[in-house]
């Protein structure tokens, strides 16, 4: 069977069905491009009995896009093959978008990537009215660049200033904001409409041409030689990298493939995209992006480290016991995803207010459109705001997020458990204490598990799953399942302290403050952070943290290591810590003071006292910026090692996705370990023993790192 269906009406329309056999979606493969081939053929033979086109898809979605298998597989070998075989497909496009005959997309599905940009080499693009579908070219995310046409042909419709954003950040877009920005031509409403939609535009042109064949074609807002474009262009690339920070090549090649395309005809601006297209498919980041955004977060998604045997759970009705910053925040993530919650505090209105927060998140989708009154009011009826354990009667699980204190967990345990259905699960949202320490109060230590939400609940995307000693199978089913059903992505982690993500987090904080000890400048440290690919610098981000917490959390650390018999081992930054804190009031952010000033008007800036406190001008000037950088990505990266080889974390795809949904471990790198890997495990253990003998025994590879190095085998 072809993966298109070629069907010619009597009225002289054909219509082309994509509809690939054995696939859930369909994808730009070697079976859709001998597929398309065939068809392009076929429309040229017969052009005389064809009035029009229209293309659109069997499947739920109308096009997923590129084959990403097949990309990830491509080398430096054979990258001119497959500029060829992407040059070859482009071609098909391009001689089906100038046969003199109207070609429409009939998009009934959501189309990314190579499927937008087979709708945008139609002559007229008619979409399902319906917010569930999604419009863009995500390449970018990737670590690739939309090579199907998409860098020529959007900016040519939409002009270059507007189609940035969509090919350098791979905006998304619903249906409506899609008309609105001109990538689309109509909606329609049901399935009938959308094919009487498309005969209606092939009546009314039966000749076609796009606008960038036609004589006298103007870029809409200048082509890149207009003065007014050029100036914006002489800046673009300074404003690009400081985004990018020079870590992600993807952006700065689709902008080149933009705007030198822009400057050509289609044909030759087409090439120009494959060249960048194969640059960025072979190289290192898009490897690893793709390695570890779609490969590794697919399995994740798949089941992951869920144990397998017990069939999926659906929750309905959960319960959340604090409603502070992190209670209220799951009580919103829970009830947006259709499950009933009862949100208990120690009253009514600090309940209420917790509820109020999930109010003022809808109200806000609400006022900008993307979410109507009638739905607002459906995830507000689910939140039950009490301050009555009664309540808690028949939900499937509870998750506590009061204080940080074992007594007071211990009392929300015991109090809620009886109330659970059969069979129903408790978790814990600490931070900090041990799981299996705090199910040490429960009546069902099997049926304890954490789940340790990030902050903010609603964008953050990672839970972590902590199985205690005791915890069941089967109740990390449970757990992995709702963290699921509430659209985010589970990890699990064996109970340590400090799970996994603090764990890591930890080091990166610490090594970037003890450099300030060493006498490095602090905004050599920030920017060694940022250029490594780290979100925020490591000095902002402990004020954001607040050094009392971090004082407390080590003051915990070590009294447990102390009471196991064990000696404390001070890390270099502690000193800095404390002397921040007790010496100069500085707690952080929230106090108002850290080592950042924080101006009531304004931006933050670095405490300029801590250039006479700390800064040794010689040490200064001899750091090398590539060893601070190496020093934040190589202690997190020997840390998550530990890790694995502890058994705190199961697999390397935990590893790699925790690492960069959890703590915002640089993305580029496609996550902690494999970082290790695109490194080369033998020079990353080299590397580290060189840190090691200068920094101390913190950076010494551990016996895992050792083993696969001498086998030259990557962490899998
Ligand atoms: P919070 O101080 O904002 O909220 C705690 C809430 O618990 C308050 O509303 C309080 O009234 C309520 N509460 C106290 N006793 C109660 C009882 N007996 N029954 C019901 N409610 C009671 O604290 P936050 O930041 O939301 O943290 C909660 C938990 O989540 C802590 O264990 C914390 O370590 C953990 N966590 C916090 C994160 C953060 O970024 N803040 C991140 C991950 C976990």
């Amino acid at each position: 069977m072809s993966a298109i269906r070629y069907e010619l009406g009597s009225d002289q329309i054909l219509t082309l069905t994509i509809d690939m056999p054995g696939q859930s979606a369909n994808t730009m493969n070697a079976a859709f491009r001998e597929a398309f081939d065939e068809a392009v053929s076929r429309v040229e033979d017969n052009l005389d009995n064809i009035r029009g086109i229209i293309v659109t898809s069997a499947k739920k979605t109308f096009f997923a896009g590129g084959d990403l298998t097949e990309l990830h597989k491509v080398t430096r070998d054979d990258a001119q093959a497959f500029e060829d075989r992407v040059n070859n497909l482009k071609a098909r496009m391009r001689a089906l978008e100038t046969l003199g005959k109207p070609v429409v997309a009939a998009v009934n599905g959501t189309a990314l990537g190579g499927g937008l940009e087979i709708a945008l080499a139609c002559h007229h693009r008619i979409v399902m009215n319906d917010n569930r579908i999604q419009l863009g070219l995500p390449e970018v995310t990737l670590g690739l660049l939309p090579g199907g046409g998409g860098t020529q042909r959007l900016p040519r419709m939409i002009g270059l200033e507007a189609a940035f954003p969509l090919l350098m950040e791979g905006k998304k877009l619903r249906p409506d904001a899609a008309l609105k920005a001109g990538i689309i031509d109509e909606l329609a409403d049901t399935q009938d409409e959308l094919m009487a939609k498309a005969r209606a535009f092939i009546d009314a042109n039966p000749k076609s041409q796009q606008p960038w064949d036609k004589k006298g074609y103007k870029m809409p807002g200048g082509a890149p030689h207009h003065p007014a474009m050029a100036q914006k262009l002489a800046i673009a690339p300074a404003m690009l990298r400081q985004k990018t920070k020079g870590c992600y090549p993807a952006p700065e090649r689709i902008m080149a493939a933009a705007v030198e395309g822009a400057q050509v005809d289609f044909d030759n601006g087409s090439l120009i995209e494959t060249r960048y297209f194969a640059e960025l498919a072979i190289g290192q980041v898009a490897k690893n992006m793709t390695g570890t955004f779609w490969f590794q977060l697919n399995d994740i998604n798949a089941g992951g480290s869920r144990p397998k045997g017990t069939d999926k759970e659906t929750f309905k009705k959960v319960g959340v016991l604090g409603a502070g910053m992190m209670g209220a925040g799951i009580a919103y993530s829970t009830a947006s995803r259709g499950i009933e919650v009862v949100l208990k505090d120690v009253s009514k209105e600090n309940a209420e207010k917790g509820k109020r927060y999930s109010e003022d998140l809808l109200a806000k989708k609400v006022s900008r459109g993307r979410m109507t009154e009638e739905k607002k009011a459906d995830v507000l009826n689910r939140i039950t705001a009490t301050d009555s354990a009664a309540d808690l009667d028949g939900c499937d699980l509870v998750i506590e997020a009061v204080f940080e204190d074992s007594d007071l967990k211990a009392k929300v345990t015991a109090e809620a458990e009886p109330r659970l259905v059969k069979n129903g699960i408790f978790a814990s949202n600490t931070s900090t204490i041990p799981i299996t320490q705090l199910a040490e109060a429960s009546a069902r230590p099997e049926n304890f598990i954490g789940l340790h939400f990030f902050s903010p609940v609603d964008k953050m995307m990672l839970v972590e799953i902590i199985v205690g000693e005791k915890t069941s199978d089967e109740t990390l089913a449970k757990a992995f399942d709702y963290v699921q059903q509430i659209g985010k992505i589970p990890v699990v982690v064996n109970d340590s302290r400090g799970f996994f993500t603090s764990r890591v987090f930890g080091t990166f904080v610490n090594e970037g403050i003890s450099m300030l000890g060493e006498g490095i400048h602090p905004a050599s440290i920030e920017n060694a952070g940022l250029l490594a690919g780290m979100p925020v610098g490591p000095l902002a981000i402990s004020d954001e943290v607040s050094m009392t917490l971090m004082q407390h959390i080590r003051a915990q650390s070590r009294k447990d290591v102390e009471a196991a018999g064990g000696q404390w081992n001070a890390h270099p930054a502690e000193a800095i810590i404390d002397q921040m804190v007790d010496d100069h009031g500085r707690k952080g952010k929230a106090a108002g003071a850290g080592f950042y000033e924080y101006p009531e008007k304004g931006k933050k800036y670095l405490w300029p006292e801590l250039e006479s406190l700390y800064v040794d001008v010689t040490k200064a000037r001899q750091t090398k910026l590539q060893e601070l950088q190496d020093r934040i990505l190589f202690i997190q990266a020997i840390e998550t090692v530990r890790c694995l080889e502890e058994g705190v974390l199961r697999t390397v795809e935990d590893a790699n996705i925790g690492s960069i949904f959890g703590i915002g471990y640089a993305p580029w790198t496609g996550g902690a370990i494999q970082f290790i890997n695109q490194y080369g495990v033998r020079a990353f253990t080299k590397r580290a023993s060189e840190l090691a003998n200068v920094y101390g025994e913190r950076f010494t590879p551990p016996q895992l790192l050792l083993d696969h190095a001498e086998q030259n085998k990557p962490l899998t």
